[in-house]
């Protein structure tokens, strides 16, 4: 059994309602799983989570949704390493975007890299524009994730 924080950044709800769907997948194989639309520093310190799943929309021009991008910049600030914890990004966009497709996952999966978490399987882009159904995409990876990601937890 592991424990899972997911951190969710999301403006009108897509990837919110992804993170539902994953963390009802992890407590069907098992897991627990934590829901944050608030995440900080302070809670990813406070509990004792096995792993770390983010899932997050982009919106603006690339940017992190509002209620994620505290944390993000958090994490560059208070800077708390990782130690190989394993972590995974599921990141929502929309191609037509172009440059900034996906950009948020980029951003966050790169901040991980740099507290020296550890990604087993590389983040996932769900492109709005080539799919009806996100949660199913999301649910396809997760599969892969966590086997790579808890099963030793
Ligand atoms: C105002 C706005 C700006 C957006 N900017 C981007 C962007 O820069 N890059 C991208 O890949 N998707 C962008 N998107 C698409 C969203 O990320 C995509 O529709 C996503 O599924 C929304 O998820 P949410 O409801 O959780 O916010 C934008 C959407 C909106 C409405």
């Amino acid at each position: 059994m592991a424990d899972v924080y997911i951190p969710v950044g999301s403006v009108s709800g897509t990837a919110t309602a992804v993170a539902v769907a994953c963390a009802k997948a992890l407590e069907a194989a098992g897991h627990k799983a934590t829901i944050d639309q608030a995440a900080s520093v302070a809670a990813l310190n406070a509990g004792n989570w096995d792993a770390v799943l983010v899932v997050t929309s982009t919106t603006g021009r690339g940017d992190i949704p509002t209620n994620l991008a505290h944390f993000y910049v958090e994490l560059e600030a208070q800077f708390p390493l990782q130690n190989d914890r394993p972590f995974g990004v599921i990141s929502l966009g929309d191609s037509s975007y172009d440059q900034t497709f996906c950009n948020a996952g980029a951003l966050m999966e790169e901040r991980f890299y740099q507290l020296q978490g550890k990604a087993p399987v590389p983040r996932v882009t769900i492109d709005a524009t080539e799919t009806q159904t996100p949660d199913d995409d999301a649910l396809f990876w997760l599969q892969e994730w966590m086997s790579a990601a808890l099963t030793s937890s």
